[in-house]
């Protein structure tokens, strides 16, 4: 990058970034899978993940594959006209389902919309009679919107809303009710640290991840002397095409070809203290695998951040 072009992308990058966040290579051989998948802590459970055919929630599904469970997948698979930027593909929802059996472990592919909410309780349905329970229930499908307050139309403003928000109430609504018939489980909604601060180049995205986690809270509540947990985990940036794509790069540095790499750099160079850009969605994954785990077993109502340091700028 050259300073001319560093300096002025860095003041609207920085201010995209910290909108976003101020805020592995997932080595395996098929030997250690069958080793993982016979005594794994997730042996025999099951895990229904939205938005899980690429990116964080295809890591969460390897992460919670590896340790033994059994993985729905349900992701849009499709590109709606309103979505701006490329969504997962059919392709990517069964390159997902083959990845995540790879684990040694039985994965259903369900393509759907987390706006439907007909289509979510057919999916919970059929994980029923697939796999006889549900018991790791990852919201995490959504998309991002970049543009200033003032400047977004209805369509805009609906789209994000229905999809992040409206799209979590239905995935918890739709799933809830077999949890707590069967007296168990651990949720967790894929908040942001845009829902911890204020935002002002993502002011939707960041409103409805702030949502979430009262969701979050909410639901902790409702369902905890049923001993199902509920949390919001936190990411900053994370290497996956919801940032690294052009439509949300453009918006963020109009006009000045800014690419990933660069706003990889200054991730690195000014948002998080530690020496990271954009890392890797397996660290998220790692973050819900302990959250469904046993070291987890009474932490509920929590907000978990990833911020390589980034949070330790906010108040307590
Ligand atoms: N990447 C980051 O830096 C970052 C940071 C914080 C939080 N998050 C959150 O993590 C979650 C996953 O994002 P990601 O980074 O993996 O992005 P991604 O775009 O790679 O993955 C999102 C997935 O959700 C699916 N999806 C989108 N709309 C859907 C709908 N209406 N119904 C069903 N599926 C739908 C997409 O097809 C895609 O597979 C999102 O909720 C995002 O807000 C991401």
């Amino acid at each position: 990058m050259t300073e001319d072009l560093k300096t002025a992308s860095r003041r609207q990058v920085l201010a995209g970034a910290a909108g976003i966040g101020l805020a592995a290579a997932t080595l395996s051989a098929t030997g250690a899978h069958a080793q993982e998948q016979a005594g794994g802590a997730f042996a025999g459970k099951t895990a229904f993940i939205t938005g899980g055919a690429r990116g964080i929630g295809l890591a969460c599904a390897e992460e919670l594959a590896k340790g033994g469970a059994n993985v729905v997948l349900y992701d849009i698979a499709a590109q709606p006209a309103e979505i701006p930027y490329p969504m997962a593909t059919e392709e990517d929802l069964a390159n997902a389902k083959a990845t995540v059996e790879s684990h040694g472990v039985k994965c259903l592919a369900i393509k759907g919309d987390v706006r439907d909410f007909d289509a979510l309780q057919a999916a919970v349905a059929q994980t029923q009679s697939e796999f006889g329970s549900l018991d790791f229930l990852i919201v995490n499908a959504g998309i991002t919107q970049p543009g200033r307050l003032g400047g977004f139309d209805e369509e805009q403003v609906r789209t994000i809303t229905d999809i992040n928000l409206i799209g979590s109430i239905n995935t918890m609504q739709a799933a809830m009710p077999m949890m707590q018939e069967q007296g168990s489980g651990r949720i967790i909604l894929m908040a942001s640290t845009t829902g911890r601060a204020g935002s002002d180049n993502f002011p939707l995205y960041g409103a409805t991840k702030w949502a979430m986690i009262g969701l979050a809270k909410s639901a902790a509540l409702t369902v905890a002397p049923l001993n199902i947990t509920v949390n919001a985990v936190c990411p900053t940036l994370v290497r996956t095409k919801l940032l690294d794509n052009e439509y949300v790069l453009n918006a963020l540095a109009p006009g000045q070809g800014v690419t990933f790499e660069q706003f990889d750099a200054l991730a690195n160079q000014q948002i998080h203290p530690m020496d990271v850009g954009f890392y890797e969605p397996v660290e998220v994954g790692r973050t819900v695998a302990f959250l469904c785990g046993d070291g987890a077993q009474f932490i509920s109502g929590e907000v978990v951040d990833i911020g390589a340091a980034a949070n330790a700028r906010f108040p307590a």
